[in-house]
């Protein structure tokens, strides 16, 4: 029995959906924790494709419970559309699935809020986010205006939803959108409230007994720590803990029954929306990484921005995180490249910085140092055990193990399953 918390090291988009499928066998329960379906965690199993933003990766196993935490924001609609997509493709959810009652709910004036707000923003102040309402559902839970799970089932909630949206239609007109018909509105949330009731649960009890009788969990972050509200390139970021820490706080579970944590790092570096990226490559580099690396939004279809790896804000990271192992990914998109760069420290204005810098217009002055290794030119997509790896490719992954001080737990060099080498997990 051992208790796991997996989180992104980077800007989200590491792999973290295959890795957890690929942990998934070996425990009870997956649990989110934070986010909501902002993310898009990707699973391929044989020729299949399945991409999850509200459940749990390991959903696509048969005999494992997942449970979306308190900590995550859910929208009820979109939750439904996805239980159904999952039971389309021949996947079991009934029995299997819980959310907790403690959940924030998001409404579509979140949405709506959050697109007006970013129309409304200068190229420079733009975040680029999804525009799932994540940020103004998590500022209602801090506000203490937001509705929870557990509203959808109580009686009064149409009267909670009517003096909700009264005040959520101001804002939005405030900043130039369309007021959201109340009655419209009603019905679908009553209609969702019937199809999810079967889901909700005490997810407090539910980690609670499950650690009681032994059980081992396993934690999906989403995201990564540079989009943390607070580790993160404040503002540009999203709005909940999505380290290790927002483990405990959005599920119920004590921070000392934590066993180990495992970061999840791309071989490189990758980033969607806005904000600083000091290792970015604006050259021929960049556009094979993100071509090789097919780096596509997974929710949004936006292509990401792509780098040299980044050491500083890996080693920032394993500090935040406590990681105890990496699980890192996409090592063989770089079997192509003749030499590559990993960066080990920043330089701006004359000075150096070993570490990310609280500053958010210093970080986007700061210019990466590097230091070059060769490359490998061979594929490692078939490589199984690490004493295959092309000898520059092992170098070059023990490289980025040394300048972290983190031990390599998983290397991963295809999207498939069977693209992984199970180092020490
Ligand atoms: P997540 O949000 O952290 O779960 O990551 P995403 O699913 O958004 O993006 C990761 C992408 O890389 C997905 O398309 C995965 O199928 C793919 N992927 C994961 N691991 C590997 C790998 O080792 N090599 C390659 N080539 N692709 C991978
Ligand atoms: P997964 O879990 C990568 C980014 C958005 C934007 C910022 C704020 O798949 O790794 P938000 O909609 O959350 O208010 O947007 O955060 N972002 C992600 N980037 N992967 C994600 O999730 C992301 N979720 C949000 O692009 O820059
Ligand atoms: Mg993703």
């Amino acid at each position: 029995m051992s208790n796991t918390v997996l989180i992104g090291a980077q800007w989200g988009d590491e792999g973290k959906g295959k890795v957890i499928d690929v942990l998934t066998k070996d425990v009870d329960i997956v649990v989110r924790f934070q986010g909501g379906n902002n993310a898009g965690h990707t699973v391929k199993i044989g020729d299949e494709q399945y991409v999850l933003h509200l459940i749990p990766s390991g959903i696509l196993h048969e005999d494992q419970i997942c449970l979306i935490g308190n900590g995550v924001v859910v929208n009820p609609l979109a939750l439904i559309d996805e239980i159904q997509e999952i039971e389309e493709r021949g996947k079991s959810v009934k029995g299997r699935l819980f959310i907790s009652d403690r959940a924030h709910m998001v409404f579509p004036y979140h949405g709506a809020i959050d697109a007006a707000r970013e129309a409304r923003c200068s190229e420079d102040d733009r975040i680029g986010t999804t525009k799932r309402g994540i940020g103004p559902c998590y500022g209602d839970k801090v506000s203490r205006v937001g509705l929870r799970i557990g509203d959808l089932l109580d009686p009064e909630f149409s009267s909670l939803l009517e003096s909700r949206l009264e005040e959520a239609n101001r804002v939005l007109t405030a900043l130039g959108g369309e007021a959201i018909d109340g009655e419209k509105l009603q019905k679908q949330y009553l209609e969702a409230a019937k199809i999810i009731a079967p889901y909700v649960t005490d997810g407090i009890a539910m980690i609670g007994d499950a650690l009681q009788g032994g059980k081992s969990i396993l934690f999906e972050g989403a995201q990564g720590t540079m989009l943390d509200i607070d580790y993160g390139t404040y503002p540009f970021v999203t709005s909940s803990n999505t380290t290790a820490g927002g483990a405990c706080t959005g599920t119920g579970m004590a921070p000392q029954r934590i066993d180990r944590v495992i970061g999840v790092v791309k071989a490189y570096t990758t980033r969607v929306g806005e904000g600083p990226f000091p290792t970015e490559l604006f050259d021929d580099d960049g556009k094979e990484m993100g071509k090789v690396g097919h780096e596509f939004g997974a929710t949004t279809g936006r292509p990401r921005r792509c780098g040299w790896f980044d050491a500083v804000v890996a080693r920032y990271s394993a500090m935040i995180n406590g990681v105890d192992y990496w699980a890192m990914t996409k090592l063989d998109v770089l079997d192509g490249f003749e030499t590559l760069k990993i960066c080990v420290a920043y330089e701006c204005d004359g000075k150096r910085y070993e570490t990310v810098p609280a500053n958010t217009r210093v970080l986007q002055n700061c210019k990466p140092i590097y230091e070059e290794m060769p490359g490998w030119q061979v594929s490692t997509e078939d490589v199984r055990r690490l004493e295959d790896l092309p000898a520059n490719a092992r170098a070059y992954v023990d490289r980025l193990c040394e300048l972290t001080g983190v031990k390599l737990g998983l290397l991963s060099v295809g999207p498939a399953r069977a693209s992984t080498l199970n180092v020490a997990l």
